[in-house]
């Protein structure tokens, strides 16, 4: 049924059709009319930057802009922003282009555990928005409707006063808005904006970027592995000159379209237990040889975490006549992936380019690779993750015992 009337009752156990934009995408789901619209993000649409503290109006956590408008997300329904334009703060900047708040609160210490910060970023964002003239002195009160636990207060509000004093003329908008598909962990009643993370839609974007950018500093999994083929030189260099091939050769990888110039748009999908993420996005060959490729990458995956990475693949043939396959790369993740941590996000990583070297030696054998479009298993890659771990520590401690006798 449609958003109903003030006076209108809701039966129990029925749902209400609602349409609203968050952070430039259209969603409509179909809810039931006591969801409240923090629950609503967080659940059903995986928006889960926007947190929830004391559910009663006190603490702030839940802040988001209503029509440009700071809201407690945790005292509205749902079916009570139909219509509206919401931005919360994912909308607010993206990992390599941070809103102007965000980058001052990490600038300045001004988040510790971070469980107040995405609703500090959303109210400081209302207030400079409405009042870039706001003066030093009065931020305590003008930011007093968040609660931070941790009393990062000081280095709160020297942040604030930083934009504040830097945008006096109004402050820059969101960075992060556009059309994506949200998914939340219930999906069973939403009827759009929602993909199927294992069936990723096709990115909206039609045109290229000019260039993949990717950050500067330490990466969140950085790899340098080198892997011993038994195929030639050859027949390797064939498998490097075929970058329909070679993608099959990665686990989970899928070309979608060949954009020219060596463009290409993919998708790659990543199961970890009951994790399944699936990443789109854009890879360019910035070199290509057939003994060496450079390329840069980015992708999302539909939870709205994403993955930009630097690889280069290098074959060289050793004083010994073996065709070794070198791999360096520096991935940046963020979202529920990031969540991993980077030791487990490591191993998996290298893992999976163990993998695709085996692939390639198979495909430099004229073997079909066998991982086509497969995820790859979460069960085989958390075995082997913990079998050379297992192996790496009984390492350490025959080292240790090594050297102590
Ligand atoms: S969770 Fe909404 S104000 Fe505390
Ligand atoms: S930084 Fe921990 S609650 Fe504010």
């Amino acid at each position: 049924m449609s958003p109903p009337a003030l006076d209108q009752r809701v039966p129990a156990g029925a749902t209400v059709d609602v349409s609203f934009c968050v952070n430039g995408t259209d969603v409509a789901l179909s809810l039931p009319a006591r969801i409240t619209l923090a629950d609503a993000l967080r659940d059903h649409l995986g928006l889960t930057g926007t947190h929830l503290g004391c559910e009663h109006g006190v603490c702030g956590m839940c802040t988001i802009l209503v029509d440009g408008e700071a809201t407690r997300a945790c005292l509205v329904f749902a079916v009570q922003v139909d219509g509206a334009e919401l931005t919360t703060v994912e909308g607010l900047g993206k990992p390599d282009d941070l809103h102007p708040l965000q980058e001052a609160f990490g600038h300045h210490h001004g988040l510790q555990c971070g469980f107040c910060t995405p609703g500090f970023l959303m109210s400081s964002y209302d207030l400079l928005d409405h009042d870039p003239q706001v003066q030093r002195e009065d931020l305590p009160e003008e930011l007093s409707g968040v609660l931070c636990r941790c009393t990062g207060y000081r280095n709160i509000i020297d942040a604030v006063d930083d934009v504040a004093c830097a945008h006096r003329d109004g402050l820059p908008g969101p960075k992060n808005c556009g059309p994506r598909t949200l998914v939340g962990r219930t999906t069973s009643s939403a009827t759009a904006a929602v993909g199927d993370p294992a069936d990723p839609p096709e990115p909206t974007e039609s045109v290229r970027p000019d260039e993949i950018s990717i950050p500067s500093g330490e990466p969140t999994v950085a790899i340098d592995l080198t892997s011993t083929l038994e195929s030639p030189m050859a027949d390797v260099a064939n498998v490097f000159d075929d970058v329909r091939l070679l993608i099959r050769c990665l686990p989970g990888a899928e070309l979608t379209d060949d954009l020219g110039d060596d463009w290409f748009r993919g998708r790659a999908r990543i199961a970890l237990g009951p994790i399944k993420m699936a990443f789109n996005g854009l890879a360019h060959l910035v070199e290509h040889e057939s003994d060496r490729l450079h390329v840069l990458a980015q992708g999302n995956d539909t939870s709205g975490g994403g993955a930009q990475a630097e690889i280069e693949l290098r074959a060289t043939e050793s004083d010994s006549g073996d065709t070794q396959l070198h791999a360096v790369a520096r991935v940046f993740l963020v979202g529920r992936i990031a969540g991993f941590g980077r030791s487990l996000a490591g191993d998996v990583s290298r893992r999976m380019f163990e993998d695709f070297a085996t692939a390639i030696d198979q495909a430099a054998a004229g073997v079909e690779p066998d991982v086509e479009s497969k995820p790859p298993s979460a069960l085989r890659i958390l075995v082997a993750t913990l079998r050379d771990r297992l192996r790496r520590a009984r390492q350490r401690a025959r080292n240790r015992r090594q050297g102590g006798s």
